[in-house]
């Protein structure tokens, strides 16, 4: 049995105590929040309003889960990574590359596994989008589009003092983009420049609402990327296309579920009312956190890395602060 501890159990937190009871070999023994009142909720496992003290007092934790405000992940990375626990650590890695750097490199360094809460690319849809370019369907691919149009209301910003804050969150490419950017890095490949635009247009928040960008792909495809959480009056659209000299895709909906079109050659349009079909049957699959947490036990079970590591978290961590780099000097930004 895998013996499971989330520290900062707030709105995700949820998300991560299901998937591990709902994962065979996992347990949750032990929840930390600095905030006691949040505690109340998980009377049932042993609780700590510190983290080095959870730790230090219980040696049958083998993974710890961070949920904390984005900008504390590195300092509860380290504290975790020192008491040679494996991690689990929710989307965005990190605020900062240096910070990712050093997550990585803390892991390493204690010999313990990190994983990053990057799910939507188990998702049907995804795979069978992912399975289509890896069988060449596509041929050479001109370019992609990643579009998020979402709504996050000023009460959603001011639920909490972290929220739109620079130091902790992050905009909406950190926060709301990042699932999609992180499926056009796994679908196109690595990104060699971007040239991006960030603004603040309508919450009163001090990082980005709005943000373009587009960018060159190492491969020489191109990429568009619009990230909103401006939209009036809901979230209208979380969609990713991709265009190639055989086939065109775009998998949309809300939260990029669906297969909305799938023109590939070769493939009747019998075929693709039968996959599109398929996929509405069950289109979120296994819920994404259980993905991750499933993994992460079948990781130390084996030994090996787990499938979103360290690198995947911080591919597009590299691409958001090239963007935002970009719009504040007007330049294009090379990533190495
Ligand atoms: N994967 C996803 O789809 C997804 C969705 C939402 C949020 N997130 C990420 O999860 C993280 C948390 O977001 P949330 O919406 O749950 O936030 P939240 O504000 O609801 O919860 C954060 C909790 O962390 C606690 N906390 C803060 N500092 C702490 C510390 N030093 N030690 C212990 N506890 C501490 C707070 O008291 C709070 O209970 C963020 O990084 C966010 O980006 C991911």
């Amino acid at each position: 049995m895998i013996n499971f501890a989330l520290v900062g159990v707030g709105h995700i937190a949820k998300k991560h105590k299901d998937a591990i009871e709902k994962t065979d070999g996992a347990a949750l023994v032990a929840v930390c929040d600095t905030n006691p009142e949040r505690l109340e909720e998980y009377k049932d496992y042993q609780t700590y309003t510190d983290l080095d003290e959870m730790l230090k007092v219980n040696d049958e934790i083998d993974v710890v889960n961070i949920c904390v405000p984005s900008g504390l992940h590195y300092p509860l990375t380290k504290i975790v990574a020192e008491h040679k626990r494996h991690i689990i650590v929710e989307k965005p890695m990190a605020l900062t590359l240096e910070e990712t750097e050093k997550m990585q490199q803390v892991a390493e360094e204690n010999g313990v596994k990190l994983a990053v809460v990057h799910p939507n690319r188990f998702r049907p849809a995804v795979q069978k989008l992912r399975k289509a370019i890896d069988d060449g369907l596509f041929g050479k691919i001109s370019h992609a589009n990643a579009t998020v149009r979402w709504n996050r209301n000023q009460a959603y910003y001011d639920q909490a003092p972290w929220r739109g804050t620079e130091k902790y969150d992050g905009g909406v490419l950190m926060n709301q983009a990042i699932h999609d950017l992180d499926l056009m890095l796994w679908l196109m490949g690595p990104v060699e420049s971007v040239q991006g635009m960030a603004a603040t247009r309508l919450r009163n928040i001090e990082t980005e609402d709005v943000a373009t960008a587009v960018v060159r792909f190492k491969s020489g495809a191109l990429g568009v990327i619009e990230a909103a959480t401006t939209i009036y009056p809901t979230n209208l659209e979380e969609s990713l296309s991709i265009f190639g000299e055989k086939a065109t895709a775009k998998i949309g909906g809300k939260t990029a579920n669906y297969i909305q079109t799938w023109n590939i050659e070769g493939i009747t349009q019998e075929e693709v009312l039968a996959l599109q079909k398929e996929i509405e049957k069950n289109p979120f699959g296994k819920p994404g956190h259980q993905w991750i947490i499933e993994d992460m036990v079948k990781a130390i079970e084996e030994d090996r890395e787990p499938i979103v590591s360290a690198k995947d978290g911080i591919a597009p961590i590299q691409l958001i602060l090239a963007i935002l780099e970009s719009s504040k000097t007007g330049k294009a930004v090379k990533i190495n």
